[in-house]
């Protein structure tokens, strides 16, 4: 047994570097609440760390890469620090195991996405000569009773995890492998954790899960079917309208946001409370991956490409300027030229504000890697993916245009990339705008008028704060 000392005045320092998707962001926050519960200060500073997390993802080949880019750099760090702990955490940890301990001599500790309260220990573990390695997967842990530390925050916008893992089994992906068993937040904690950023000063939050439309809690543990709760369990149970309405009310000067919702769960009840509440915003992140029904039906989707349509119509219905955003995968197994143009011609009739557009990437292990042949050539890949990205941008840049002439309501987050004398935030739809900074401030919600679009900002004059 490693005893594990708790002493806040021996400050070391911990750098932490994330990769990947906001929940994993969301989770270097957490890591940095329990790790400084045992004496380790965050620091922003690689070369002054006594401890070097990176928090990993394992989606895309071309994700691991970086990290094993990033861990030769850390080479010449080690050199000079030869106390230096470096971790790999995350999904390329639990991906991988011990083979990454054996693959990469510099690391010392490796842990699962469910073992961070295990950290202290592992640290200190290493501390005594050794390498240390948690990976195990867990079915009930969400970390909900911990108070996570602000990472690089801008001050105004926080990400709450309101679940964990993914039940999902998408033939193309690694997630389900990587971050367990589907499971919810208790909602109790979810509105405290938000009424604290409220109180902190903090503007907007975005609840975060892998699948938000399945959140349900019926008292904690794995994931289950509203269908087969008791009927005690249904009576007290919260599913995920049930929570937005929670929180809307609970934060009503705070703008919320979410992701990432699945085509076959998103529903009108949802879709309802949203059209309610003045602070929800009005913008959905839908992931199609495909236009092709085929093609869906190979990635166990579970959702054809007229149901995904009949989604998007009964959201415009219920919200007509709702903001609908999309994942895209180009070049998936077998996929042939005619339903690459499937997915052409649904990024054209749905009208996406944007889209994550990705070239297939084959992981190990997944059912598409085991069942079906990665068949389609790279150069192949390379063009769809273009012609994919090309349409988007044309879309984006349309949608956009639409909006010159009009006022938008923004949340200031802070400087624009190229300008200190520009703010940057977004609207309701999630369009990033940038207008000039003048008297306004950081955090204020304020009235833009649009006057010039591109394919990704749009341009404008702010003209007044929103009272
Ligand atoms: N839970 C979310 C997505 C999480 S992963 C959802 O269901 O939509 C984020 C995105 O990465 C996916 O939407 C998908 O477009 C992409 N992705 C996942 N696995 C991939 C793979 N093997 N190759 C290429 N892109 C992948
Ligand atoms: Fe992956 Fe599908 Fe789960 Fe999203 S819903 S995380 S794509 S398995
Ligand atoms: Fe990557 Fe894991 Fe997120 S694989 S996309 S960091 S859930």
């Amino acid at each position: 047994m490693v005893e594990v000392l708790s002493n806040p005045a021996s400050t070391r320092k911990l750098y932490i570097e994330s990769y990947g998707c906001a929940m994993n962001f969301s989770d270097s926050e957490i890591i940095a609440s329990i790790m400084s519960e045992h004496g380790f200060s965050t620091t922003n500073e690689e070369l002054e760390a006594d401890v070097i997390f990176l928090n990993t993802c394992a989606i895309r080949d071309n994700a691991e890469q970086r990290i094993r880019d990033r861990l030769k750099h850390l080479r010449s760090n080690k050199k000079q620090n030869s106390d230096l702990i470096i971790g790999v955490l995350g999904c390329m940890a639990e991906r991988l195991k011990d083979k990454l301990l054996e693959e990469e001599k510099l690391v010392d500790v490796v842990a699962g996405p469910d073992s961070y309260r295990e950290l202290p220990k592992l640290v200190a573990e290493v501390d005594d000569g050794g390498r240390a390695i948690n990976v195990l997967l867990s079915r009930e842990e969400t970390y909900g009773d911990l108070n996570p530390v602000r990472l690089n925050s801008n001050g105004v916008t926080a990400f709450i995890s309101i679940m964990r893992g993914c039940d999902n089994m998408c033939s193309f992906c690694v997630v389900p492998f990587t971050r367990g068993r589907e499971r919810s937040r208790d909602p109790e904690s979810i509105v405290k954790e938000a009424k604290e950023l409220q109180t902190a000063g903090y503007k907007e939050i975005i609840l975060l899960g892998q699948n938000v439309d399945s959140y349900l809690w019926f008292g904690g543990g794995p994931k289950k079917e509203f269908k087969t709760l008791t009927a005690e369990e249904q009576e007290t149970s919260v599913d995920f309208a049930d929570l937005l309405e929670l929180c809307a009310l609970a934060v009503p000067n705070m703008r919320i946001r979410y992701s990432t919702s699945h085509p076959r769960d998103i529903n009108e009840k949802v879709v309802h409370v949203m059209a309610k509440y003045i602070n929800i915003c009005k913008y959905i992140h839908l992931p199609a991956q495909s236009g092709n029904s085929r093609v869906l039906e190979i990635m166990n989707r579970n959702y054809t490409r007229e149901w995904y349509m009949d989604k998007i119509n009964m959201i415009r219905s219920i919200i007509p300027n709702c903001g609908i955003s999309c994942d895209i995968i180009a070049g998936f197994c077998t996929e042939t030229e005619e339903e690459h143009q499937d997915t052409l011609s649904l990024i054209e009739w749905a009208e996406f504000e944007f889209s994550y557009m990705y070239k297939y990437s084959e992981r190990p292990g997944t059912p598409a890697a085991k069942k079906l042949t990665d068949d389609i050539p790279e150069a192949v890949k390379g063009r769809r993916l273009q012609e994919i990205i090309d349409l988007q941008n044309a879309v984006s840049k349309r949608k956009h245009e639409a909006l010159i002439g009009q006022t938008v309501t923004v949340l200031i987050e802070g400087a624009s990339k190229k300008s200190k004398d520009d703010w940057m935030g977004r609207n309701d739809q999630n369009n990033v705008t940038v207008f000039p900074c003048e008297h306004y401030q950081k955090g204020d919600l304020v009235e833009v008028l649009v006057e010039r679009a591109t394919v990704t900002t749009l341009i404008g004059k702010a003209i007044g704060k929103v009272s």
